[in-house]
C-alpha cells in the first residue's frame, strides 16, 4: 500500500476492480496545466508563511514545470493505481524531489484542489466560449453589409407572416447569443473565487495565506466556507445550463437553416465543403454539420441533466459522486466549442438565394397587417379593421390575386376608408418600409440595430 498516498492505515491492496472502478484519470487528465499552476501558487504561498523554504518552492515549482512540459508533449504515463491527475503529478514531483515534494499536499485536500482546478479551466474555457460566441456574432453582423438590401418572410407557426429586411434575421441572433454571451460573464464572476485552503473541509491549523493564493492564481476573492467549498458545484451546474441555452439557440438556428436548405425553400447556400453527400442517392448535398448541431443539443441538456441528478440529495461536504462532476462538464464544453466553430464558418459562407426569394416574396399576403394598420390609421378600430382584411384576403385567393392587384371599387366596397394611397402600402416593398417602431424590422430601424451591432463589434477588437 505504500504506492497510495493514502495507503497508511492499510493492510490490504486494493482489489483491481475497484482501481478500474474509482479511477478518473481517463477523464481528469486534462486538467493537468490547471493542477500545475494551482499547485505553483500554492507552494509559493507555502514559502511565503514559512512552512516550505525558498530552495523547496524554486525546487517543486521547476519540477512541476518540467511534468507540466512532459504532459503537454505526451511523454507521461498515466497508470489508473494513481487514481487521478492530482496524484500522478504529486507522485512524479516525490519521485523527483523526495522530501521536498512530500510538503507540497501541506495545508491543502484533494477537495479544494480539484475544485481549484475545474475552477481553473472553467475560467479558461469560459474565455474561450465567450470568443467563439463573439466570433458567431460577428460573423451575422458581417452578413449584414451583403445582405442590406435583402427582404424575408418571417414566419410564425412556419406560416408566412410578416416582411422583415435579411438583416433583422441576421441580428435576432446576435440578440440570443449576447445574452448567452452575458451570462458567461456573469457564471466567470461567480467561480473566480478561490477554493484552496479550504483544506479536506474545515480548514487548516496551519498558517496559511488564503489571500495570497487567490491572489497569484487571479481570483478575485476567497471562497468563505470551507464546508461549502467542498461540496460546492454551482458554478459548473451554472456553466453546464449556460451552455444548454447556447445549444438549444443553436439548434434552433440550425433548423431554420436546415429548413431554409430544402428544395422547398430554397433560401440559402452552403457550400460543398459545409454539406455531405448520400452514400446511395448522387445527387444529394445534405446539411448534415447543421444536422448535428441541432442534434447535439441533446448531449449538452443530458449533461446539464447529468449535473442537477449527480449533486441532487448530496450531504457536505465532498462526497466521491463528485469526481463524476467532470464527465458531463468536459462533453459539454467541447460539443459547445465545436458548434460555435462550425455554426460561425457555415454563417460566414452561406449565401441568400436572392433571386428565388425575392420570386416568391409576394406570395402569403405578407403586407396584410400592414393594410389593417393603415385602416387603424384612418380611424378604423382596430377588430373591424382585422375582419375587413380578413374578408379581402379570402376575396383574393378567391380570384388569385394579391392585395396590391385589387381595385379601388373593391376596397370601397369592403371600407369605404380605404382611399388611392392604399397602394403605397401595397406590396412586400411598401409594407415594409412602415415598420416604424423601436425594434421592428423595417429598414429604418433595422439599419440603426445594425449601427449599433458594428460599433459593438468593432469596439470588441
Ligand atoms: N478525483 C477526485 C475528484 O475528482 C479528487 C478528489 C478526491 N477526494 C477524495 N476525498 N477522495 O473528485
Amino acid at each position: 500500500m505504500a504506492e497510495k498516498a493514502w495507503g497508511g492505515r492499510f493492510s490490504q491492496a486494493t482489489d483491481q476492480r475497484v482501481e478500474r472502478f474509482t479511477e478518473s484519470i481517463s477523464f481528469d487528465a486534462r486538467l493537468a496545466p490547471f493542477d500545475i499552476q494551482g499547485s505553483k501558487a500554492h507552494a509559493t504561498m507555502l514559502s511565503e508563511v514559512g512552512l516550505i523554504t525558498a530552495d523547496e518552492r524554486e525546487t517543486i515549482c521547476t519540477t512541476l514545470d518540467e511534468i507540466g512540459q512532459e504532459i503537454a508533449a505526451g511523454q507521461f504515463e498515466y497508470r489508473i493505481e494513481l487514481e487521478d491527475i492530482h496524484m500522478h503529478i504529486e507522485r512524479e514531483l516525490t519521485n523527483r524531489t523526495g522530501d521536498t515534494g512530500r510538503k507540497l499536499h501541506t495545508g491543502r485536500s484533494r477537495n479544494d484542489q480539484v475544485s481549484t482546478d475545474v475552477k481553473l479551466f472553467l475560467r479558461h474555457s469560459i474565455d474561450q466560449l465567450i470568443d467563439l460566441l463573439e466570433d458567431l456574432q460577428e460573423a451575422f453582423v458581417d452578413r449584414c453589409e451583403r445582405d442590406a438590401e435583402v427582404v424575408l418572410p418571417a414566419f410564425t407557426h412556419l406560416q408566412r407572416a410578416q416582411p422583415v429586411m435579411a438583416n433583422h434575421y441576421w441580428l435576432a441572433w446576435c440578440e440570443k447569443f449576447e445574452r448567452d454571451r452575458q451570462r458567461l460573464v456573469d457564471c466567470r464572476r461567480r467561480t473566480n473565487s478561490c477554493p484552496l485552503g479550504a483544506a479536506a473541509l474545515a480548514g487548516t491549523s496551519l498558517p496559511i495565506n488564503r489571500q495570497r493564493t487567490a491572489e497569484l492564481l487571479g481570483f478575485e476573492a476567497v471562497s468563505a466556507n470551507s464546508l461549502d467549498i467542498s461540496s460546492d458545484r454551482d458554478f459548473l451546474m451554472e456553466f453546464v445550463s449556460d451552455l444548454a441555452i447556447i445549444a438549444v439557440h443553436l439548434s434552433s438556428w440550425a433548423e431554420e437553416w436546415i429548413l431554409w436548405f430544402t428544395t422547398e425553400f430554397n433560401f440559402i447556400s452552403i457550400p460543398d465543403a459545409f454539406t455531405t453527400g448520400s452514400s446511395i442517392m448522387p445527387q444529394k448535398r445534405n446539411p448534415d454539420v447543421l444536422e448535428l448541431i441541432r442534434g447535439k443539443s441533446a448531449r449538452v441538456i443530458a449533461a446539464n441533466q447529468h449535473l442537477l441528478t449527480l449533486t441532487k440529495s448530496l450531504p457536505l461536504a465532498y462526497n466521491r459522486d463528485l469526481q463524476e462532476d467532470k464527465i458531463p462538464v468536459f462533453d459539454a464544453n467541447d460539443t459547445v466549442t465545436a458548434c460555435l466553430e462550425l455554426a460561425a464558418a457555415i454563417v460566414e459562407s452561406a449565401e441568400l438565394n436572392v433571386d428565388r426569394i425575392n420570386s416568391r416574396l409576394e406570395e402569403g399576403f405578407l403586407d396584410a397587417t400592414t393594410l389593417m394598420e393603415y385602416l387603424i390609421k384612418k380611424g378604423v378600430p382596430m377588430r373591424t379593421g382585422h375582419e375587413t382584411v380578413g374578408s379581402l384576403v379570402s376575396l383574393c385567393e378567391k380570384e388569385n390575386v394579391r392585395l396590391a392587384e385589387l381595385s379601388l371599387e373593391k376596397f370601397q366596397a369592403a371600407c369605404s376608408s380605404i382611399e388611392e394611397d392604399v397602394y403605397e402600402i401595397l406590396g412586400v416593398r411598401n409594407a415594409i418600409k412602415a415598420f416604424v417602431s423601436e425594434g421592428s424590422g423595417g429598414p429604418g430601424r433595422v439599419a440603426e440595430q445594425v449601427a449599433i451591432w458594428k460599433k459593438r463589434i468593432d469596439e470588441r477588437s
